[in-house]
């Protein structure tokens, strides 16, 4: 039997830990993983087992975390009843999920498709002369936080260092101090809060006017629910994007074949090859749900308040869905990955934005940055939640800026 750790960042550095999704999906779908500090949870690594769970928001609640632990009990929570969409249930997530999906449809996400092609173009002339850069932290890094400061009409540098606060409120404890993710968290509202008082007193057009003068049931966006949406935001768009950039860049680097046949055929190959690198990757590594009701799953019985964990990436390699699922094809087709979630009410709500900016940024770089390869060691994310790399060094023929 392998040794099963889906807790140490350790398991999450330089690769999911796919040996161990192995084991579990053949031996023990459904495995009770011991917590330290917290009540075990069952770890999910079968496809059609992720996807009954994702879909079933009655049976598997994501209420009252998606996080492996509770928050602690004796402390009460800063933001009282207000809860952020990605915990709430139907019906309160429906109404939410209302109030902003329009946003993000594909036709609202792909009417921003020239302004993504222009920050990409941007993006690649920043670094483009110096012949190299940290494909994480100037590339990668930069293309969501832009967009998500677009979308809430904040001035873009400011996009960069919030969601560097973010990547602290998906560090493990193993990684990170609890003051500093707790500073974090404190900057990220400070800063929300002057974006409220601001557009309370001069509405624009961004989306940050639009949930500040919207309204739930006839019941107003507050201070903190505008903070809890900014989080979420800033939060969701932010690291997951880049650490599919960066991880796919990786993957490509391990993969020289592939990385081959795409630059020979950018645009001819490059949906399939997001698919798929999404597939790989699986930015997102696992998410919670805590079960309403006595139940049973690929023949586990799982009691009435048990933590049931939806791990993306194993499903993404599983063998009965995937042929050859360990092997890199970036002319997959079909591929019905699971990065963006098993499909259910909180199925990603930027899976149109994340492919169009990743389609812009990768093009961007395919196209431009000639003979792009890595140098030195990657660094990597110390999480058990967010997969990817936080730095990684790359070289290329310095070239002309064109923006
Ligand atoms: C490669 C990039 C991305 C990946 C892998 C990803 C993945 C995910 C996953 C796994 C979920 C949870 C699904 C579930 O529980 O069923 C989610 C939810 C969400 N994502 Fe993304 N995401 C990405 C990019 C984005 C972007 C660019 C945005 C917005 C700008 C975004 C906004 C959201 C929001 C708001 C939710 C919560 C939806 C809800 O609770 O109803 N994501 N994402």
């Amino acid at each position: 039997m392998t040794d099963i750790d889906l807790l140490s960042i350790a398991s999450f550095a330089g690769s999911q830990p796919h040996e161990q999704f192995e084991w579990l999906r053949e031996h023990s779908p459904v495995h009770r993983h011991d917590l330290p500090g917290g009540e075990p949870f069952w770890a999910v690594t079968r496809y059609e087992d992720v996807k009954t769970v994702g879909r079933d928001a009655a049976t598997f609640s994501s209420s009252p975390t998606i996080m492996l632990h509770d928050s602690s009990s004796e402390e009460p929570s800063p933001f009282g009843d207000h809860v952020m969409m990605l915990m709430a249930d139907p019906p309160v997530h429906t109404r939410m999920r209302r109030l902003i999906s329009k946003h993000f449809t594909p036709r609202a996400s792909q009417a921003l498709a020239a302004r993504v092609d222009e920050l990409a173009t941007q993006i690649v002339d920043e670094v483009i002369e110096q012949g190299e850069c940290d494909l994480v932290e100037d590339l990668a890094g930069a293309m969501p936080s832009f967009v998500i400061a677009e979308l809430l009409g904040i001035p873009l540098e400011d996009g960069r260092i919030l969601y560097r606060h973010t990547e602290a409120l998906h560090s493990s404890d193993e990684a990170i101090a609890s003051e500093d993710r707790s500073a974090a968290t404190m900057q990220m509202f400070e800063y929300s809060q002057k974006v409220y008082a601001e557009r309370q007193a001069n509405p624009t057009d961004d989306l940050s006017s639009q949930l500040i003068h919207g309204e739930i049931d006839g019941e107003p966006i507050d201070s903190i629910d505008f903070f809890l949406w900014f989080l979420l935001l800033i939060d969701a768009g932010g690291d997951t994007t880049r650490n599919l950039v960066g991880g796919g860049f990786h993957a490509l680097f391990e993969n020289p074949g592939e990385l081959e046949r795409l630059r020979a055929d950018v645009d001819g190959l490059l949906p399939t090859a997001i698919e798929e690198l999404l597939r790989w990757v699986s930015p997102v590594i696992y998410m919670r749900r805590t079960a309403m009701a006595d139940t049973t799953l690929a023949g586990q019985s799982i009691a009435a308040g048990d933590k049931v964990v939806m791990y993306y990436g194993a499903a993404n390699r599983d063998p009965s869905v995937f042929a050859e699922p360990d092997r890199l094809d970036l002319s997959r087709s079909p591929n019905p990955h699971v990065a963006f979630g098993g499909g259910g009410p909180h199925y990603c709500l930027g899976a149109h934005l994340a492919r169009i900016e990743i389609h812009a940024l990768l093009r961007a770089m395919l196209t431009r940055l000639e003979d792009l390869s890595p140098v030195g060691t990657p660094e990597w994310m110390g999480s058990n939640f967010i997969y990817g790399p936080t730095s990684l060094d790359v070289v290329f023929r310095p070239g002309p800026r064109v923006g």
